[in-house]
């Protein structure tokens, strides 16, 4: 086990690194965030669904959601937004106050290694290249497990870079049905997604 201070050494480094890049992170990142976004999107169900965004930064992927025709965000998603950063969360804070975003959203600065939420909360959970950046993936990937119902759509999109990606399927597959991996050409990231399955 990584003893306390070490762990929270590390974490402390990349709050300050996001707070950091906060104010310019949309024109960086936002088009290369909307092809992960396109590509976690197909077959996605969005009716009613109580959605977690674990590592939601700035919100890029409410916006994008916001945008879509097919999708009624206030009446058919309940949006939670987790991130460790606070100053990424004061940009998605003033996005939401811009009136052309017609949906609601809750936002939450927390851990994704130790989520504050109940178990079986959420029925569509995406994390887009967030997980890259915990301590331990898999105790941030257990959280995620526990806090999903039976069925969820598990939808993460993680840098590829480092990423022990064996690791990461041997784990997934032990909770998840449907479980796939995409690999796309000069894509940053793996894009996997399956369906939980709880005990
Ligand atoms: C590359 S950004 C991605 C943001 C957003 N998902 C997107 O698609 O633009 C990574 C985000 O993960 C957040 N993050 C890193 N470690 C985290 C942790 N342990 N818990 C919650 N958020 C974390 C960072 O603060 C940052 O906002």
């Amino acid at each position: 086990m990584t003893p306390l201070n070490e762990d929270s050494d590390k974490k402390k480094i990349i709050i300050e690194k996001y707070n950091s890049t906060s104010s310019f992170y949309d024109d960086r990142y936002r088009k290369i965030q909307n092809e992960k976004y396109a590509l976690q999107f197909k077959n996605t169900d969005f009716k009613y669904k109580t959605l977690l965004d674990a590592g939601c930064g700035t919100g890029l992927l409410f916006e994008y959601i916001s945008n879509l025709k097919f999708v009624n965000l206030n009446r058919e998603i309940r949006y939670v937004g987790l991130d460790i950063s606070w100053k990424m969360l004061v940009q998605f804070y003033m996005k939401t106050r811009r009136s052309n975003y017609r949906g609601n959203s809750n936002l939450i600065l927390g851990d994704i290694e130790n989520l504050p939420f109940r178990e079986a909360k959420f029925n569509l959970i995406f994390s887009t290249t967030s997980l890259q950046n915990l301590q331990d993936l898999k105790k941030g990937l257990k959280e995620l497990v526990r806090v999903g119902k039976e069925d969820t759509a598990l939808k993460l999109s993680i840098l590829r870079k480092q990423l022990k990606l064996e690791e990461v399927i041997l784990y997934l597959n032990s909770c998840t049905n449907n479980l796939r991996t995409d690999i796309f050409g000069e894509l940053e990231d793996v894009i996997i997604q399956g369906d939980l399955k709880k005990d």
